[in-house]
């Protein structure tokens, strides 16, 4: 079957995540979570590694610690790390090759729409107001974390959002021709169903 590239990017929490997945597993397409990916690279900073040097030698290993990789000090790292143009660098010809592999992906992060995969069939740029999405965040980390408090989480994502927004390389927009999805007053059934149908459209 032919390549067909979903990019679906948004701020952090904005349920793009579980909408990635879902696309994914109705059509049959592969999934890559790119936001990992700088996690790892950042992961690999706190340990003491440079990273261009991390990004650069990026192996599938160094995303098996699914646990540290989710939490909040590897987000920071991640965002941290993500500014690098050379980490960045690094990175574009894995998720390139990922985009069009036979039988379709599904690829959500920052970028994709806009520097990785202008050519996407569908974009999607999905949105939530930052309370939405710090409190979806801390439900899902004080499951690994019952110190964590909303405040602090809030305070993260908004620090992330702006060095996301602000960084002069590939910083988070939405490509023009992305279709924007709210998800502050949708469940996650309903956002799922808007994306769906934009794919089966084009698909
Ligand atoms: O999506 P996630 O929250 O896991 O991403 C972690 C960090 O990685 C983001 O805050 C951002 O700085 C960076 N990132 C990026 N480009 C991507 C995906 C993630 O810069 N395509």
């Amino acid at each position: 079957s032919e390549p067909f590239t979903v990019a679906i990017d948004g701020p952090a929490a904005s349920g793009k995540g579980t909408i990635s997945r879902a696309v994914a597993a109705r059509f049959g397409f592969a999934h890559m979570d790119t936001g990992l990916l700088y996690r790892a690279v950042g992961v690999r900073m706190l340990d003491g590694t440079e990273p261009v040097a991390a990004a650069q030698a990026l192996t599938r290993a160094d995303l098996a610690d699914e646990t540290r990789l989710r939490g909040a000090e590897a987000a920071q790292a991640a965002s941290k790390v993500a500014v690098l143009p050379a980490v960045r660098a690094a990175l574009v010809d894995f998720q390139r090759a990922f985009a069009r592999r036979a039988g379709g992906a599904v690829l959500d992060g920052r970028d994709i729409g806009t520097v990785i995969c202008p050519q996407a069939e569908v974009k999607l740029f999905v949105t939530a107001s930052a309370e939405v999405r710090a409190h979806r965040r801390y439900l899902e980390l004080r499951k690994s974390d019952p110190d964590t408090t909303e405040d602090e989480v809030l305070a993260d994502v908004l620090v992330r959002d702006a060095r996301d927004s602000e960084r002069t390389t590939a910083p988070l927009r939405a490509a023009a021709d992305a279709v924007r999805i709210d998800t502050s007053h949708l469940s996650i059934d309903a956002a799922v169903e808007i994306a769906v149908k934009l794919v089966d459209e084009r698909y």
